[in-house]
């Protein structure tokens, strides 16, 4: 085809010849790019077919109708044969790609995993179970919590250290006096303002500080509360209460100290200790939180009479308290959410 004449005369068989090697041309055509090719040969402009129809122009006007309908009609079936080997092809390559990303399903579905509820989420919800168990309610506060109800009202000097840069996330602009609550205690204060007396609360949430995120630190961790205020309320209450709570959550073994330490929005105040036989490093005492009698300069902030009312309250960490419960070495491995770790503890739903 390629020496064929500049100016080919149409007769029926050139006209035959360049319909038949264009049709072969097409059902040669193997793939989409293929077809391209012959379609650049065989029906573009300079093939042999597109050649003939410029040779109308050429004809004698006699014979113009009769070689326009033969030349007409041949290019209408290289043209259909075209579109019907496109379409084709398209189709083949469509089903090809589809079964070379095919998925198996079946075989997904029995690899998925089954996650697990967080071992935090798990203690924190057994906890509060121990006091709503005796008829406390749950109480919240705010994350982002006003420096009056954070240290004001629970009795902290002005110039308290744990108000110092080192300890509380301050939140600009320092004139709104907002800060990332550093413990649970403002919720103390915020029950004693909302509820009505008496008041047994539990309150467990996330707390803030400016602290390393390390094995024994994270900057952002959990606190559990609690807030008794009622009539003729003694520490000897609260002693009971801590040694139920120890006993549920570690076992009867478990056995409970007091230490006298200082608090501001508790007198007195005690550090609480945790004993127990099987504790890793064997029989010990661990400190487990800080308790004590409301301090009255905080009853009268929250307007209750100190002379008719009395309550304890106290704070524990509850990382340290799975650490302690479940052996584990690292904090780090709790605020990090890989569900290998949570899977160790179980599937409990
Ligand atoms: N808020 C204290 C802290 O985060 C813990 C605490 C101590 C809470 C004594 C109390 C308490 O309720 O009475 O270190």
């Amino acid at each position: 085809m390629s020496d064929a004449p500049e100016n080919p005369p149409i007769t029926p068989e050139a006209v035959d010849a360049a319909v038949q090697a264009a049709i072969d041309a097409v059902a040669a055509a193997a793939d989409t790019a293929e077809l391209k090719a012959a379609r650049a040969a065989h029906s573009a402009e300079g093939s042999p077919l597109a050649r003939l129809n410029a040779q109308l122009r050429n004809v004698a006007p006699a014979q113009k109708a009769e070689f326009g309908k033969l030349v007409g009609q041949a290019r209408g079936r290289v043209n259909q044969a075209f579109a019907a080997r496109e379409a084709e092809l398209a189709e083949a390559e469509t089903a090809a790609r589809l079964d070379a990303e095919r998925v198996d399903v079946t075989a997904l579905a029995s690899r998925a995993r089954v996650g697990a509820r967080h071992p935090m989420t798990l203690l924190q919800e057994q906890i509060a179970d121990i006091f709503v168990g005796m008829g406390w309610e749950i109480a919240e506060g705010p994350e982002l919590e006003h420096e009056w109800y954070n240290f004001d009202a629970l009795n902290f000097d002005v110039d308290h250290p744990a108000r110092q840069m080192q300890d509380t996330f301050f939140v600009d602009p320092v004139s709104r006096h907002l800060v990332m609550r550093t413990h649970t205690s403002p919720v103390q204060v915020r029950s004693m303002l909302e509820r009505d007396l008496p008041i047994y609360v539990l309150c467990p949430g996330r707390v803030y500080r400016t602290d390393e995120f390390d094995a024994t630190h994270l900057p952002v961790f959990t606190q559990f509360e609690g807030l008794v205020i009622d009539k003729g309320i003694t520490m000897a209450h609260l002693k009971g209460t801590l040694d139920h709570a120890a006993r549920v959550l570690f076992g009867p073994e478990a056995k409970t100290r007091f230490r006298a330490n200082y608090f501001p929005f508790t007198e007195p105040s005690a550090e609480l200790d945790l004993w127990h036989p099987t504790f890793k490093g064997g029989a010990r005492w661990i400190e487990w939180g800080g308790c004590g009698m409301v301090n009255p300069n905080v009853l009268r902030a929250a307007g209750i009479d100190p002379e008719e009312y009395s309550g304890f309250a106290f704070g524990m960490g509850i990382e340290r308290t799975l650490m302690f419960r479940s052996d584990v070495q690292d904090m780090r491995d709790m605020a990090e959410g890989d569900v290998r770790f949570s899977e160790q503890f179980g599937m409990v739903v």
